[in-house]
């Protein structure tokens, strides 16, 4: 897809912000650090337009940007960082929980997870939420450049396994230093926003 506009719509806190619209939505959940704002940029190769940090819990809202007027990108807080409150952990599970139960502009999620390690407890949850939830959704293994060529096989199979997949098809790679993978994953928005 060639990305000609690509702007912030709204940060949302609160479900009556969301925009009241049936404009498909692509949402990307992951946790904290795993390069989501990251992917954002890189897919709309838009350096800077979703802000990112080394730091996790960076995004803290429900982040919409508007793609070409055709589409949109959301970019949702991190899950599984241990250094905000038990309080606030909660608001931002019960936020996202009821944005990806409710909304009904989602097309796709992608459910992002660092390629180095495996799977944590809570990115097994997401899994088993979407499917539970019969979300369309496929896995980006992002940090892709921090692995040896030689290793993505292993690390794939490690990530089948553990996820329960039948296959490594809903498996995608990605890096956002590099952008590659992102031409696959391209074509998985492609299809979902044209069915
Ligand atoms: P939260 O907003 O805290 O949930 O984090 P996030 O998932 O949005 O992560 P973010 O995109 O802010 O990236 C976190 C850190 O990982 C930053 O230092 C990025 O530069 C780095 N990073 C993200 N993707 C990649 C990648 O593909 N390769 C490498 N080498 N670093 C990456
Ligand atoms: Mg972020």
């Amino acid at each position: 897809m060639q990305v000609n506009h690509a702007e912030l719509v709204i940060s949302a806190v609160r479900p009556n912000q969301y925009p009241e619209d049936s404009v498909p939505e692509i949402a990307l959940a992951g946790r904290s650090n795993v390069g989501k704002s990251s992917f954002i940029n890189r897919m709309i190769e838009r350096i800077g337009l979703a802000r990112t940090s080394s730091q996790p819990g960076k995004t803290q809202t429900l982040n919409f940007y508007n793609i070409n007027n055709e589409f949109r990108f959301v970019d949702v807080p991190g899950y599984g960082y241990a250094r905000v409150s038990k309080s606030e952990r909660i608001k931002w599970g019960s936020m996202i929980e009821h944005y990806i139960l409710n909304r009904e502009n989602i097309r796709l999620l992608l459910l992002l997870m660092d390629i180095r390690h495996e799977p944590t407890e809570l990115d097994i949850a997401m899994k088993e939420f979407a499917d539970e939830a019969e979300i369309p959704y496929a896995i980006v293994l992002t940090k892709l450049d921090k692995i040896k060529k030689s290793q993505l096989n292993k690390h794939l199979s490690i990530y089948k396994k553990s996820l329960n997949l039948p296959t490594v098809d809903a498996l995608f790679y990605f890096s956002s230093e590099t952008g590659e993978g992102s031409e696959d994953i391209w074509d998985i928005i492609e299809d979902q926003l044209a069915e």
